[in-house]
């Protein structure tokens, strides 16, 4: 009990200790805090599983220098232009389509695709998104992988994280003109585990609304180069963002997708998919209310064994974890602590 309580505390002061700073500060700074907060917390499995998140999100290189293009031309309309569509499904969306499952890929996860594909996959029309990277044999090895599933959607873009914004336009504009008539649209990643059972209800739930997902509130932008998350002042010059829904797993109502989509063309690009989306078209230009979902996406929690029940999605697993995350989820029965645990204390 004391573990657990220790956990509660310090999920609350991580939270602010990542956000609250109102500038940036230095990265050897924040990792001394961070190493303080963990030693005091003495809780060694929490603490390196985040030092290894705050790892992954790091670059080896100034992110900048991936932004050049954006200097020179940030209008949406001048990339979708250039961008070829070469690889699709001959058919798709034949049937009614509740909800659209677009999944931001890259060429080498083919082992996060076959994972899905054979778990939460089955239960729901998905679709994985590539660019090209600079090795040839995967396009070669895309087509063969697209003819067996009939489910990926290359373009002539260079995949990159700097270039998800571009990517997730060009999901949109797909979904637009190859499956208006889905009822909603649920952009993810492949590293994102979905629970087809709770996702119905989720989507019960909010059947009016325009966007839902994971909303975050008056977060600092990282303005450090060296993460991937980084947003220069010359893309988004203010020092909050007032509110935007989480990136690994955010839906739109079908009905608002062209307005989205047509609004885009006319906002300067910034490299970060989800606030630009969320945040500068529907909120901004729009005006669409963005509504909170705690199921939606939330970090994986921190107890591995819990079978996630009460989650629509979860992201940041690696395809050994969706297996066995995915037989929890099959299995019957739960227990009581697990309920109460992702009941209500990690998700707020
Ligand atoms: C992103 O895509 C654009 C347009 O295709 C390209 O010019 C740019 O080099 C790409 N960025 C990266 C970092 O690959
Ligand atoms: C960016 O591209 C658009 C569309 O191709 C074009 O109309 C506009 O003039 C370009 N802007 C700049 C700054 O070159």
């Amino acid at each position: 009990m004391s573990g657990l309580l220790a956990t509660i505390v310090l999920s609350v002061m991580i939270d602010r200790s990542q956000y609250s700073v109102a500038r940036p500060f230095s990265r050897a700074s924040a990792a001394r805090r961070k190493g303080l907060l963990c030693v005091l917390a003495t809780l060694p499995v929490f603490c390196v599983s985040w030092q290894l998140s705050y790892a992954v999100g790091q670059a080896q290189t100034p992110q900048d220098q991936n932004l050049h293009h954006l200097r020179a031309n940030r209008s949406l309309i001048h990339y979708l232009d250039n961008i070829n569509l070469l690889i699709e499904p001959s058919s798709v969306c034949q049937k009614k389509v509740p909800v659209l499952v677009l999944v931001t890929s890259t060429p080498s996860h083919y082992r996060h695709r076959d994972v899905i594909r054979n778990t939460w996959g089955k239960h729901q029309e998905t679709y994985f998104f590539l660019g090209l990277t600079q090795d040839d044999d995967r396009i070669a090895n895309a087509y063969i992988e697209a003819k067996q599933h009939s489910d990926l959607i290359v373009h002539e873009l260079q995949d990159h994280y700097q270039n998800l914004t571009l990517k997730v336009a060009l999901m949109l504009q797909w979904a637009l003109h190859r499956c208006p008539q889905a009822e909603f649209v649920f952009k993810t990643d492949d590293d994102v585990m979905l629970n087809p059972r709770t996702l119905e209800t989720v989507l019960e739930d909010n059947k009016g609304a325009a966007l839902f997902g994971y909303k975050h509130e008056n977060k600092v932008p990282y303005r450090d180069e060296y993460t991937k998350w980084y947003m220069p002042r010359w893309l988004y010059n203010e020092d909050l963002i007032p509110e935007y829904l989480s990136g690994p797993g955010y839906i739109i109502n079908g009905k608002n997708l062209k307005e989205i989509f047509t609004a885009a063309l006319h906002i300067p690009l910034i490299n970060i998919e989800d606030i630009y989306f969320t945040y500068l078209v529907a909120k901004r230009a729009l005006g669409l209310p963005l509504t909170h979902d705690r199921r939606l996406s939330p970090y994986k929690p921190w107890i591995f064994t819990c079978p996630y029940k009460n989650y629509a999605s979860i992201h940041s697993l690696s395809p050994e974890e969706m297996d066995i995350v995915w037989s929890k989820i099959q299995s019957s029965g739960e227990s009581q602590f697990c309920s109460y645990f992702t009941s209500g204390l990690l998700l707020y």
